[in-house]
This record gives C-alpha cells, structure tokens and sequence, in this order.
C-alpha cells in the first residue's frame, strides 16, 4: 500500500491524531502535508496524553521517520518547544524528524497580521481564526515577493530579504494603525505593530540553528520512498469542510485540507495515494465562524459539548456542536475519494436519549441533497432529520461491533448507507484500545 491518507471530513477535530497514532503501526513514515499549528492533534497512548500541532502523530512510535512536507507553513519557536516538551517526557525526537526545505515560515508579522486583519468580521460573522498567522504566511507564500522559506535561513541574502520585508510590512501596518486610531484606537496597539529587522534576523537565525539536523530536502526523500514501494501514510489536518477551495469560504483555513491537497503538499504524485480514510465524529463540530446547518445551540449541543469534552486542543476555545450531516460528509467522502470511514466518539452518543443525522437540506422550499457551494445558501438552508431512538448504552469498553446494542448499529448503518463508504474504524474513546476494525485489509 504505497500512500493512504488520513483526511478529515468535517470542520477539523475528527481525531485524526488518534487514528494516525494507531495506523503508524503499518507504517515507515508518516506526513504532515498542510496547515501548520493551527492543527492540535491529541494522541493518547499509555496512560499519556499529547497534543501535537506540527509535529506529525506518528511520533510517538520508535523506528517512523516523520516528515512535515513543504506545503506545511512551520513556525518555528512553535516546533522548537514542540520538540523539547516531547523530549521532556521521554518522546525520541532526533534522526526522526525530518522538516522541508521548502515549507514557508511564520514569521511574527504574520501573526500581527491575523490578529490585524483575519480576525475580523465578514459579512457580519466573525472567521475566528486560530491566530496562529496561517492565513497571511500562506498569502505571503502565494504572493511570493514576501515569503521566506525555510531553506532560505542558510543563506546570506536571509538578512536582506527579512530587512525588505519588515520596510514594507512597517509601512503597512503604520496605514493600518492610523486606520485603526481613527476608528477609536490607541497608540499602544499602534506600536505594537513595530518590526525590528536586525533583532527578527537574530532570533530566526537562532532558530536556524537549533532546527539545522532536521532540514532535508523531503520532496526526494519522498520520491525515493515511493519508488521504492515504501508504505506512506499521509496525516491531513483540518477538515475537508475547512478547504480554501471547496470548503465553507470564506470561513475556511487556507491550505486545501481535503483530499485534493495531499499530493500538492507532500509533493508525492497522485497515482501513488492508494487509499484515502475520512474520518469523522458521530456528530458535528466546529470551531469559529461559519454556517453549521446541524448546529445545536441549545441543550443537546451543550450536552454533546460537556459529554465529547468539546474544547478545542489549540486555543481552548468551546466548540459548537450539532448532529452528524450526512450531506456535508458525502460530499466531503466524495471529493476527497474516501474507501472508507473512520467513525469516532461513538461512546459519546451512547448517553443520549435519541440521536439525530441530517440526510437532506430543505432550500427555499426545496429538498436537496447536495452541499451547496455559497456560503449564503448553506446559511439558509434547513436540515431534514432522521432520528433513531438512543441506544443509552456505554459502548465505551466494547471492542466488537457485534457487542453493540442493535439501535447503535442501526446508526452506523445509515450513517455508511448515506455517506455511500463502507465504515472501517469505529472508535469509541480517545485510548488506541478503544479502536473496532469492521474491516481489516487481507
Ligand atoms: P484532531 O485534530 O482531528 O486530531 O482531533 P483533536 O485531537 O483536536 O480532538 C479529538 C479529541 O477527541 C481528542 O481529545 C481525543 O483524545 C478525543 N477522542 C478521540 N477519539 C475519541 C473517541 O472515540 N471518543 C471520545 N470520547 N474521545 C475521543
Ligand atoms: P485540526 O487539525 C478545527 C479553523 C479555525 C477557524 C478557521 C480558520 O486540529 O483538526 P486558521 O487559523 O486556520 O486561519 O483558522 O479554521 N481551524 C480549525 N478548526 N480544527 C483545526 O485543526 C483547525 N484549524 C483551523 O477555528 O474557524
Ligand atoms: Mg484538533
């Protein structure tokens, strides 16, 4: 099985972690393709747990080499303490770890920027970004004149570039201040905006330093693995819902998170992704703003929230929660060319007393059954529910999907039947253990 990916169907928080964890197994080595540390992805394994952001989850297992590919945007102080809270607990991180030459850096501005100018509202609602300057190191990376790469750091003209840079990032955030000071704001959040090029140069060359054993050119250390018939497993992060391309845009990150994006960021040829795995919770989540057709905004998302412990694992902040949305996944399953699905915190719907799963929108009057494209459509659609008696059965310790009560099996078997995917992981606690294969590979 030369590459099989794990990719998120929702809105992020599906727990790839977990399931990355556990595959890695089967595997040699694992990447991290896209995003950066606006991922959190929590990894539990003996009595332990970890929250990764860039490091990919297969760190935790001796003899897999991690790769984080050049479509990631890294930043690195993030990685750096990353890498020393591993050590501290004992976590191997050395030979290991291998970063791309090519992945764009977070550079201070761009978290300014975010908090400067994704952070605000759009169309009334706000995006709600991690604040971890995704967002304007990938618009840096496309516009190309001001981007930094990691491989440029063991270069002479790094400081030339970074002098460039910050003249032109100063002078846009003195307009962006004195906009901010005629809109009732301060000096002081103006003068926060200021950049000192010689003291950034120091500290990124610092850093340089310290990451030196990790930089590789992992474009062909890739290319040799799969020509030499390597199994690769592949760790998306965010959700599909989440694309820049086909996502809920606005209120989307800004890397392509679904299936589409992993050939683009790991630099592996497409013909050589065999398997593509969606995973998904049992119900929905989402952190930021955005339209959620299932949301719960009442005593069943509270419930769900508090049962799930639905917070999130980079910022704390509380997800919304709501009922699974069969629509959004099939056409998440779809475009991300899903074999299978990995349905997880099934244990946290076993306590409620009837569960709920969207299986088509009412639009202006009309049934639908298919994700609409604008973000004002999917505001206003109306979803259509099935409801299925709850099972109120701790499934938590099961370990056979023929232990399941018959109610909780019925679930799954619309859930598969809706989505149009054979389901191949049922997961039923954040522990490896708590894992069921339906389906195993021969
Ligand atoms: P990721 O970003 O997709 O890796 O997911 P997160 O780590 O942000 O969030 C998933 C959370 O659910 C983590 O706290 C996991 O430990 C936890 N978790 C994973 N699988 C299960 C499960 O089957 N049941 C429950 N109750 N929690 C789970
Ligand atoms: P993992 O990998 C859930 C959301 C943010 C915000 C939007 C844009 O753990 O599943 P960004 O900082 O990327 O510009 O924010 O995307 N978001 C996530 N939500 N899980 C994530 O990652 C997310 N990464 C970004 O909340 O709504
Ligand atoms: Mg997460």
């Amino acid at each position: 099985m030369p590459g099989t990916c794990v990719i998120g169907l929702q809105w992020g928080d599906e727990a790839k972690g977990k399931l990355v964890d556990l595959l890695t197994a089967d595997y040699k080595i694992v990447v991290r393709y896209q995003g950066g540390a606006n991922a959190g992805h929590t990894v539990v394994g003996g009595g332990q747990t970890y929250k990764l952001h860039l490091i990919p989850s297969g760190i935790l297992n001796p003899g897999v080499t991690n790769v984080v590919g050049p479509g990631v945007v890294l930043h690195p102080p993030k990685l750096l303490e990353e890498v020393a809270g591993l050590r501290q607990r004992g976590v191997e991180v050395g030979g290991n770890l291998l970063l791309s030459d090519r992945s764009h850096l977070v550079f201070p501005w761009h978290v300014l920027e975010d908090r400067l100018w994704n952070d605000q509202p759009i169309g009334g609602e706000m995006l709600g970004t991690t604040l971890r300057g995704i967002g304007p190191c990938y618009r840096d990376k496309v516009g190309r004149t001001y981007a930094i790469r990691l491989g440029d750091l063991y270069h002479d003209s790094c400081r030339e570039r970074i002098e460039r840079i910050v003249e032109f990032k100063t002078r846009l955030f003195a307009a962006a201040g004195s906009r901010t000071g005629s809109q009732g704001g301060t000096e002081t959040e103006g003068s926060e905006f200021q950049l000192d090029a010689a003291r950034i140069h120091e500290e990124f060359q610092g850093y340089a330093e310290q990451l030196r054993p990790f930089v590789a050119d992992t474009t062909n250390f890739l290319l040799d693995a799969v020509e030499s018939g390597q199994p690769i497993l592949l760790e998306g992060a965010q959700g599909a819902l989440l694309d820049i391309d086909h996502g809920t845009f606005p209120f989307v990150t800004s890397s392509n998170s679904s299936g589409v994006g992993v050939s683009a960021g790991s630099g592996i040829p497409p013909k050589w992704i065999r398997k593509v795995i969606g995973v998904a919770k049992a119900y929905s989540t989402r952190v930021g703003g955005g339209p959620f057709p299932t949301e719960q905004d009442n005593e069943v998302g509270q419930r769900i929230r508090e049962l799930g412990r639905e917070y999130g694992t980079t910022t704390g902040r509380p997800r919304r929660c709501g009922w699974f949305d069969a629509v959004a996944v099939r056409y998440t399953a779809r475009l991300s060319g899903v074999d299978g699905l990995a349905l997880m915190m099934m244990d946290v719907l076993s306590q409620l007393p009837e569960v709920k799963v969207c299986v088509a929108y009412e639009l202006r009057g009309q049934r639908i059954d298919r994700f609409p494209g604008h973000v004002d459509d999917l505001r206003q659609v109306r979803p259509v529910y099935e409801t299925f008696p709850g099972w109120q059965q701790d499934v938590s310790g099961l370990r056979r999907l023929e232990q399941f009560p018959s109610g909780a099996r019925r679930y799954l078997d619309r859930v598969s039947e809706l989505v149009g995917c054979p389901i191949e992981i049922v997961s039923v606690g954040p522990d490896r253990e708590q894992t069921i294969f339906a389906r195993r590979d021969p």
